[in-house]
């Protein structure tokens, strides 16, 4: 994979390192100087694109910039009761739980998790997104807020699939799977959900980056192989979307746009 990298001249000394941890990822950069990264040079250049400056590492296109931005969380994660979010209580995040969330994609779901205590190990297969992950993981160190939040959050570069076979083999314990594959974004736009500006820009800036030509992996095996290792599995989906793998749940929380799925492999209620 190759992708082009404009970079501000201040933060030269960042591409060096970026270059080569993408490299050893399979993507190959074609880093450009650009003297302004501004709004109209975004507008005026909307291919995608990496963008390294002073927001840090962010994805662009169509004149829109996105990063996994685990700042701009705080006030969600500052509210988060249990009451208030289904999916610490889907996940039993506050118990503590030894977590892989097998689809991390921006993190935002892992952050809340690991805000209830949840001890997550995030897993990525896309290189792009992993690395722009662990942009988002060094910042938020820096953090008051966000750091103690963080020092739950462990991430692994892998196919979740590969991961997870090899936990099993290990015989780790695992207290829950949690899993929010992609789904296409067609089914999603029949669905009119509502969905705040910010989160539809990242949603279409992320499927620009996972196109859904050819066989998407809507994450079936996925499913299997999580119920092989994990007591509890929660499946995020769109509010009336089929169920994954076909596979009809124990139990289901219902949100406006979205619910969860559990399986279980012991009985267990909310
Ligand atoms: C819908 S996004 C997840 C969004 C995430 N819950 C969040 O809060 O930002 C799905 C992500 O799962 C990743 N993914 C899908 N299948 C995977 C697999 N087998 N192994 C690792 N990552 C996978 C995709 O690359 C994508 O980034």
């Amino acid at each position: 994979m190759q992708l082009t990298c404009w970079y501000a001249p201040l933060y030269a000394h960042q591409l060096e390192d970026l270059k080569t941890r993408l490299f050893t990822r399979g993507v190959d950069i074609d880093a450009q100087k650009i003297e302004k990264i501004n709004a109209k040079f975004l507008r005026l250049n909307p291919e995608l694109a990496l963008v390294l400056d002073e927001d840090g590492l962010s994805l662009t296109a169509h004149g829109m910039k996105m990063s996994p931005d685990w700042s701009a969380e705080i006030g969600r994660l500052k509210r988060a009761t249990l009451k208030t979010e289904m999916l610490a209580r889907a996940t039993q995040a506050n118990d503590q739980p030894n977590l892989i969330d097998a689809t991390a994609g921006l993190g935002h779901d892992s952050l809340l998790m690991a805000k209830f205590g949840a001890k997550v190990t995030l897993i990525e297969r896309h290189p792009i997104l992993y690395t722009l992950l662990e942009f988002s993981y060094d910042k938020a160190q820096q953090d008051a807020f966000l750091a103690p939040i963080v020092a739950n959050i462990t991430l692994v570069f892998a196919d979740a699939i590969d991961y997870l076979s090899q936990q099993q083999a290990k015989q780790e314990k695992i207290d829950v799977v949690y899993l929010d594959p992609m789904f296409p974004q067609r089914d999603q736009n029949q669905q009119r959900q509502k969905k705040q500006a910010q989160v539809k820009k990242q949603m279409q800036i992320l499927h620009l980056l996972l196109p859904e030509d050819g066989e998407m992996d809507l994450g079936d095996g996925l499913l299997l192989q999580a119920q092989k290792i994990a007591k509890r599995v929660i499946v995020k989906r769109p509010r009336h979307a089929v169920f994954l793998n076909d596979d009809v749940p124990q139990h289901q929380w219902l949100g406006d746009a979205c619910r969860f799925d559990g399986y279980f492999r012991i009985h267990s209620t909310e």
